[in-house]
């Protein structure tokens, strides 16, 4: 087995290959002068297993990730794994409105094409695994998120809505604390309204926990009744860390005493390494 490291998921692949003892194919990646991705494998993969690592956000990262597959498609690779820490367009699942594509299943259609398997991390939806047309598992990075936020005396979990119950109920038994939801409503793309809940909050050390952080919209709002329910440090958690726009700014105005990430997209929140969750799939 080889691992492929693309551009976006450098310390994913890094942390696989030691994980797996198995190495590090060497590479050439570079961008033209107008943006377009050359790639190259460097090393014969022939009649090898490839687990190619590319996480597909933001844009760029899906056609370098396509070259990669292709390339190793022409060198003869026996089976290719793609590994997809966070997977993008999951959100766009289903036709909203008329005349709408299904994105999620439309880029999963063209991964498959060369890929022998694929795995992702706690995608928005599991039902988006059925869109790839190989065969496609997911792992979850929460209990990798519950294991850094034992070390900070967290008394209480909780999820932004009630879709993200399971996975503040599966970090909530390893920490071996309570754990509730809030009530969300999304208004548009960019705003959502939580209501207020009789949450007892107060005096305690609660952590926010959802599958993707984008604007901060959602944790700011969350935070912020926490923050008026006298709730003593919030931590915001997720696996995938997007912090689109000014959404950092927002998190901190809103009050929140730690922000925490995964390394599925890499950033200065990356706390938390989700490659422990992936390689018993591989
Ligand atoms: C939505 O269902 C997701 O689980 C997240 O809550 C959402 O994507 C977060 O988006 P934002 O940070 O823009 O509020």
């Amino acid at each position: 087995m080889k691992i492929i490291a693309g551009t976006a998921s450098k310390k994913i692949a890094q942390d696989l290959s030691k994980k797996t003892r198995k190495p590090l194919a060497d590479t050439k990646i570079k961008r033209f002068p107008d943006g377009e991705v050359y790639v190259r494998i460097l090393e014969d993969i022939s009649d090898e297993h490839v687990v190619v690592v590319q996480t597909t956000y933001p844009d760029p990262n899906i056609i370098e990730l396509f070259l990669l597959l292709d390339a190793c498609k022409e060198a003869n690779a026996k089976k290719i794994t793609t590994v997809i820490p966070y997977f993008g367009y999951a959100r766009q699942d289903q036709k909203f409105n008329e005349g709408e594509p299904i994105s999620a299943r439309a880029i999963a259609k063209l991964i498959s094409v060369n890929s022998n398997k694929v795995i992702t991390v706690d995608p928005h939806k599991e039902y988006i695994l059925d869109f790839f047309e190989t065969k496609a598992y997911s792992c979850s990075a929460v209990s990798n998120i519950a294991d850094y936020l034992k070390q900070k005396n967290v008394d209480m979990l909780l999820a932004p809505d009630k879709g993200a119950l399971e996975r503040v109920e599966k970090a909530a038994s390893i920490i071996n604390c309570d754990f509730d939801f809030m009530e969300k409503k999304r208004l548009d793309g960019e705003t959502v309204e939580i209501k207020p809940k009789n949450l007892n909050a107060e005096g305690k050390n609660v952590a926010i926990i959802d599958d993707i952080i984008s604007t901060g919209g959602t944790m700011a709002k969350s935070i912020q009744q926490l923050k008026k329910n006298n709730a003593k440090k919030v931590f915001a958690a997720c696996t995938h860390g997007l912090f689109a726009g000014d959404a950092i700014k927002k998190l901190e105005k809103s009050g929140c005493d730690e922000i925490i990430s995964t390394d599925t997209i890499e950033n200065d929140f990356s706390k938390v390494c989700a490659a422990s969750s992936i390689v018993n799939l591989l």
